[in-house]
């Protein structure tokens, strides 16, 4: 195959309980993962490699495109783990419609829709462990991106279990365009008080709940327990919290951070509520998105 075209899909926490800081510098997570249709385009091809292995060009000049891009370091892992460059490169352009630093995980969606399109290219039968084997190699979001729909993830975030699908809700995004830092925010959740967390039980009975509101597909129930522990780290606290009050004002089942932010997504069950809380928010939010829930991950298109 000469070349692809794939689509990265972004993700939101409905769920994320950070644990312990373990030696390897990582957290224990317990996360409720869903997929987003709002999702980045790559479009990959193989080349000669005279101009180099791996050439990164991207529709937004603010994002690297070395060493220190995601979809770099996934092109790394696959052709160590698979040889299949052979001395040839790849050339991959980045059509960047998920907000960067966002709590989205754009950049592993990236990573992860490169993985699923250099396997496509080079007709390589890879099952799905290796796949995830690879993802987990490049960052802590990666494996849940190529999987997709709604899982509950676990360890460091390599270990993705799908759950049930849900209904294709609405969700509005509000975004206030200015990067966050995720080792930042971690770091922050370390220093607080522990008086400050709340009550480890609390958050698995909200677990619980959410999950009966998963399999029942029941938007309330699932709006009624969602969790973020990072929300209490969060770099802009002040705006996150008046996004969340906007939202619910606006008639949004429920409104909670995404990751480690900046971005606070809002749950609607119908176009009309959506568009409301959109509304509402637009003024405040430099950026504001109306998506839905997805059923999948990366996924080739041409
Ligand atoms: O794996 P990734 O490169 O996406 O992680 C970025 C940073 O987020 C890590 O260096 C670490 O500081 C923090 N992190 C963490 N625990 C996780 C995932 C990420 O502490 N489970």
């Amino acid at each position: 195959m000469l070349g692809a075209k794939v689509l990265a899909r972004s993700k939101l926490n409905l769920f994320l309980e950070v644990g312990p800081l373990r030696e390897d510098g990582y957290h224990q997570i317990r996360s409720v993962m869903q997929a987003l249709e709002l999702a980045d385009e790559l479009y990959l091809r193989r080349t000669d490699g005279s101009s180099g292995k791996i050439r990164i060009r991207c529709s937004d000049r603010r994002l690297p495109v070395d060493e220190e891009n995601f979809v770099w370091r996934a092109v790394e892992v696959f052709d160590k783990r698979t040889g299949a460059l052979e001395g040839g490169g790849i050339e991959i352009f980045i059509n960047k419609r998920i907000p960067i630093g966002a709590g989205l995980a754009g950049g592993s969606a990236d990573a992860a829709a490169t993985l699923v399109a250099l396997a496509h290219i080079y007709e390589l039968d890879l099952d799905a462990q290796e796949l995830l084997n690879m993802a987990s190699l490049v960052g802590s979001d990666v494996p849940f991106c190529l999987v997709g729909g709604t899982a509950m993830v676990t360890g460091r975030g390599e270990k993705v279990e799908a759950l049930e699908p849900l209904p294709p809700y609405y969700v509005v995004l509000a975004t206030t365009g200015i990067e966050s830092s995720t080792p930042e925010v971690y770091r922050r959740f370390d220093s607080l008080d522990p008086g400050e967390l709340p009550d480890p039980d609390n958050i698995s009975q909200r677990l619980d709940r959410l999950m009966e509101g998963i399999r029942f597909q029941e938007l309330d129930l699932i709006c009624a327990n969602l969790h973020n522990s990072l929300e209490a780290a969060a770099l802009d606290a002040a705006r996150v919290n008046k996004y969340k009050v906007l939202a619910r004002e606006a008639g949004a089942a429920g409104a909670l951070m995404t990751g480690s932010g900046p971005t606070v997504f809002a749950l609607a069950s119908s176009l009309d509520s959506a568009v409301n809380i959109a509304r509402n928010l637009e003024d405040s939010a430099p950026i504001t998105i109306i998506t839905s829930f997805a059923g999948k991950g990366a996924e080739i298109t041409v």
